[in-house]
């Protein structure tokens, strides 16, 4: 992986994801074909966190914005280009997230969501079915690094606290477990 970075637990996760230079050069050749279809799976997204009650109301009289924020931040891992400034931006997603009260829990549901229907629109935008399956797993190592980054961002703003309260901490962590 291109990744100049002195972060141990970094290079650990390539180590051991196996992502490395050949992802990055996979992601850049074939974003041509996918960004265009980013747009479209953004909005199905979206449908679902509407759906749902918890999510639902994190989305009132925000919606353009956050959906214009996830096509970039998609469009993003096609760019080719995972260095300081990617993972640095990775970062600021946890910070932004427990600034504005977005619980872990949203992030992981979305993480499952995006795992789940890239592979079809991957294979559906390119024909050679090789190159295709070696582009989804170079997406899934990818997604998985961005994932571990804004948890791990979220973890640190948690122990740094912001100036949030130690109840309120428990609550984003916990969320819905009083709904059982
Ligand atoms: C794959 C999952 C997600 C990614 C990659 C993501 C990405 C981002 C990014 C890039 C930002 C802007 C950060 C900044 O200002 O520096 C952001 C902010 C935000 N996100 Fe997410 N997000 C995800 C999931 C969610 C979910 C599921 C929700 C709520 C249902 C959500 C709600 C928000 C809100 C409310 C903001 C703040 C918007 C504002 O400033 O008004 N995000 N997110």
């Amino acid at each position: 992986m291109e990744i100049e970075n002195n972060d141990v637990n970094i290079l650990t996760f390539c180590n051991i994801s196996g992502l490395s230079k050949e992802d990055q050069d996979m992601l850049i050749r074939v974003g041509e074909w996918i960004t265009p279809a980013i747009p479209a799976l953004t909005g199905r997204f979206y449908e679902v966190l509407q759906e749902d009650p918890q999510t639902a109301p994190y989305l009132d009289g925000r919606l353009d914005v956050l959906q214009k924020t996830h096509i970039a931040w998609m469009k993003e891992l096609f760019a080719g280009d995972y260095g300081e400034d990617f993972i640095r931006r990775q970062e600021k997603i946890g910070e932004a997230h427990v600034r504005v009260r977005v619980p872990p829990l949203f992030v992981a549901a979305s993480m499952s969501f995006l795992r789940a229907a890239l592979p079809e629109v991957v294979s559906r935008n390119m024909q050679d079915t090789q190159v295709a399956g070696k582009a989804i797993a170079s997406l899934l190592r990818l997604m998985d690094l961005c994932q571990y980054l804004i948890d791990r961002a979220y973890n640190h703003s948690l122990m740094d606290n912001l100036g949030i309260n130690p109840a309120l901490l428990l609550r984003l962590q916990t969320i819905g477990s009083k709904t059982k």
